[in-house]
């Protein structure tokens, strides 16, 4: 169990995140590789990893998106790329949606690709989130990172695949969301995902898609870390 201490008017989910946050801190070393997820969840890791940094911690972090670089960078975090390493001691992650196998639906951010090469190179994959994004079966709508030319041959896959599928729009509604490799999501609704890594696969295998925002194939070096407003827990 671990618990932070919250500032005054912090809304209960940001102390729990805050929670999670910090605990998954807490299982980095000195001279790490840390894969950096993006999210606001691992903001709050990434924050109590600046604080082991200024009291003389080394790591370097890798990166998921050019937002996650941004916050590493405000925070004093040394950076590499997957270039540099193509093996990470651990990466810290969010997810929209747990189910109680650890099967996760990611990719709010639109990062589930880099996400998911940072997760497939590091030897410890630790997802950070609050207790609402716990669910008994996943359900949100599933991101698809696509690139532009194939959108509409992915649409027609995920529709004959039992799906809905809907390209993400920015907020002015002005087009779509364009993703930091230049591509476009999909978000794509199923009525249940009976088998999360199968479909996990299928929809990675569909032509032009980079990948899909179902995490299944990372269970076995995964560990979940739940924030509740007291403490944080690991779920499995
Ligand atoms: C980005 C993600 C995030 O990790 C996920 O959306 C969770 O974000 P938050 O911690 O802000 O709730 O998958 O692609």
């Amino acid at each position: 169990m671990y618990m932070t201490s919250s500032s005054v008017g912090e809304s209960d989910q940001n102390v729990s995140k805050k929670n999670a946050g910090y605990y998954a801190a807490e299982l980095v070393r000195d001279g790490m590789v840390v894969g950096l997820g993006t999210g606001s969840t691992v903001f709050y890791a990434m924050e109590r990893l600046a604080e082991k940094i200024r009291d003389g911690m080394n790591i370097v972090g890798i990166p998921t998106s050019y937002q996650a670089e941004c916050r590493a960078r405000e925070y004093g975090i040394p950076l590499a790329t997957l270039h540099d390493y193509t093996e990470l001691d651990i990466a810290i992650d969010g997810a929209d949606q747990i189910d109680p196998k650890g099967f996760l639906i990611k990719g709010r951010g639109a990062a589930q690709t880099q996400e998911r090469c940072v997760a497939a190179a590091s030897r410890l994959f630790v997802v950070v989130a609050d207790v609402s994004k716990q669910t008994p079966s996943l359900s949100a709508p599933v991101p698809v990172e696509v690139i532009p030319s194939a959108a509409s041959l992915a649409a027609k896959m995920l529709s004959a695949m039992g799906g809905t599928p809907v390209v993400r729009e920015g907020v002015k509604k002005d087009g779509p969301v364009i993703t930091d490799n230049g591509n476009w999501i999909i978000d794509c609704t199923f009525a249940e995902i009976p088998d999360p890594l199968a479909l996990e696969t299928d929809i990675n295998n569909i032509p032009g898609v980079l990948s899909c925002g179902i995490f299944a194939e990372f269970t076995e070096k995964s560990k979940i870390v739940i924030g509740k407003k007291e403490s944080a827990e690991i779920m499995l």
